[in-house]
């Protein structure tokens, strides 16, 4: 095997992603522990208090408690290389983390065992089933009153649509909870409450013997043996070539607190994950062992360190081996260049790479060159990756700055967050740019707008929010936009590049105008 692919076959890239609150910074700090990448035993509860974790970046999370933006994190277990990409938790924030998932080959989803499957992130866990990402779950916090598993792994089945295969089963929760039993090596792994999971006993114990009665109670044995017996009649079997498939997924119960299940779930997980997987491109599918690099652009992020006031494109290398200093070709801008100071991240932290191979994330500093789902590739193979898909808007907000002096930082600010994908920005489409309209896919990016604008770019804005909900790109391009006859309900407006929409407060005006206009096409998705 060459090293190029002993490299490769190490990687493992995955997206965490969770409910707010359902442990997921718990869970990836426990991770991070074992690859020794952060000192932090012990430290969770600390971590509220200095208002932060450590995939946490900008000021707004922390005073929120919630993470706004998706990092990423590198370690080393067991002879593979692991890359975490964390998603931010809030509902509002979907669209990024629908580009996360793009860069990832598999999903660890983290419930929480007396919540269930919670409302507001439903949506990203049916992307996920969508595309066929193998999807992890391990329901935490069974170190509390949790709900019947039984029902929790029903509500994954019925609510995500996707099989589930219980790898371990917990016996008990909260107060009674005793540990876990493996359903594959049928054993037994004891919970010491009080201990915070540092010791854990793992038992060869067969099902229905004495010890086993000694060790967790008679009522608890026989509650297991008959669930057990129920699981191994009822649950889908255990299929490597399904689970890689997204089609059944693996489940696992812990308690990341306690770090109880959890060095276990990640050694699990590593045996069922797949390599990074091949990239679909205009050129069909590219390999990652192909020798020569190439990488997406599925992030980009300004004003990451306010020391530092600078940009980053995040991207995921799909094939080859980078190293630093290297020129590629920039697919979408025409040109090749020189991909300066790559680093990886953690946290406030950058390390500068020096290489890195197919499946790593890397970050490089970008002179305002990128787009998202931009493809770098080198000069004697070029090709385009897939695009990655923009999500409608379903907000909109006029939006002014309040000190009319202020119109230069206003316009850059505005323009480099539009850049970075977190929201969209139109205009009257009669007018320059003295209107701006904003068009967000979750409100709270409202309030990360305003925030941003005054901590990052010292400009203060109002916001008028305004009533239409459904977006359409108008896709023919001979149509006389000013001439249309539409309902009242509608606005007539241009994006950045001066393609013309329509923006509708009501769902069945957009027939309405489609009847009334004939020959007019109308499309949900506009082109990045
Ligand atoms: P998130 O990233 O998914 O939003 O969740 P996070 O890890 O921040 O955890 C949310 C809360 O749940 C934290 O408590 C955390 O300590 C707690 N937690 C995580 N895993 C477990 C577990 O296995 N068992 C129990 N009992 N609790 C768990 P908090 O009160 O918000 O913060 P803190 O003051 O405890 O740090």
């Amino acid at each position: 095997m060459s090293q190029l692919e002993q490299e490769i076959k190490k990687r493992r890239t995955f997206a965490i992603i969770s409910h707010p609150d359902a442990g997921k910074t718990t869970l990836t700090e426990k991770f991070l522990l074992y690859g020794g990448a952060i000192n932090l035993a012990g430290s969770v509860k600390g971590r509220k208090a200095a208002k932060h974790a450590v995939s946490d970046w900008m000021e707004i999370e922390k005073e929120r408690g919630i993470s706004v933006t998706s990092s990423v994190m590198q370690f080393n277990y067991q002879g593979y290389c692991i890359n975490i990409l964390d998603t931010p938790g809030h509902q509002d924030f979907s669209e990024d983390t629908y580009r996360t998932l793009m860069a990832a080959d598999s999903a660890v989803m983290v419930i929480d065992g007396s919540k269930g499957v919670e409302a507001q992130t439903i949506k990203l866990f049916k992307v996920c089933v969508m595309r066929g990402i193998p999807i992890f779950t391990f329901i935490n916090k069974m170190d509390r009153e949790a709900n019947d598993p039984f029902e929790l792994i029903d509500e994954i089945e019925n609510v995500l649509g996707i099989r589930t295969c219980p790898v371990n089963w917990p016996i008990g929760s909260g107060k009674n909870f005793k540990g876990v039993y493996d359903r594959q090596t049928k054993t037994i792994s004891r919970f010491f409450a009080g201990d915070n999971g540092h010791k854990v006993a793992t038992e060869d114990v067969e099902l229905g013997s004495k010890k086993l009665d000694e060790l967790i109670g008679e009522v608890n044995h026989q509650k297991l043996l008959e669930e057990i017996e129920l699981l191994d009649g009822a649950a889908d079997e255990y299929d490597l070539e399904r689970i890689q498939a997204g089609k059944l997924s693996p489940v696992f119960f812990g308690s990341a607190l306690t770090n109880f299940g959890v060095e276990t779930f990640l050694q699990h997980f590593l045996d069922m994950t797949t390599t990074p997987l091949p990239r679909k491109s205009d050129e069909g599918e590219i390999s990652p062992f192909s020798e020569d690099f190439s990488a997406f652009v599925f992030k980009i992020q300004a004003n990451m360190n306010k020391a530092h006031r600078d940009r980053i494109a995040f991207m995921r290398i799909c094939s080859g081996k980078f190293d630093a200093g290297m020129e590629v070709y920039h697919v979408q801008g025409g040109k090749k260049i020189r991909l300066t100071q790559p680093q990886q991240m953690m946290a406030d932290e950058r390390h500068h790479v020096t290489e890195a191979y197919a499946g790593d994330i890397i970050g490089v500093f970008d002179p305002g060159i990128f787009s998202i789902g931009d493809t770098l590739c080198t000069s004697n193979h070029k090709f385009q990756y897939e695009g990655i898909p923009t999500f409608a808007p379903e907000h909109f907000a006029k939006v002014r700055q309040v000190d009319t002096m202020k119109r230069k930082q206003f316009i850059k600010g505005i323009e480099q967050i539009a850049q970075e994908g977190a929201i969209q920005i139109f205009q009257e489409y009669n007018t320059g740019m003295e209107e701006i309209i904003v068009g967000v896919v979750g409100v709270l990016q409202f309030d990360v707008l305003k925030f941003r604008l005054e901590n990052e770019y010292n400009v203060e804005i109002r916001l008028e929010p305004l009533p239409y909900e459904h977006i359409r790109w108008i896709t023919n391009k001979e149509v006389d936009v000013a001439s249309l006859s539409v309902t009242s309900d509608t606005k007539k407006i241009k994006d950045l590049k001066g393609n013309p929409l329509l923006i509708f407060a009501h769902p069945w005006s957009i027939k309405t105008v489609e009847e009334r206009n004939e020959g007019l096409q109308l499309s949900e998705f506009g082109t990045n």
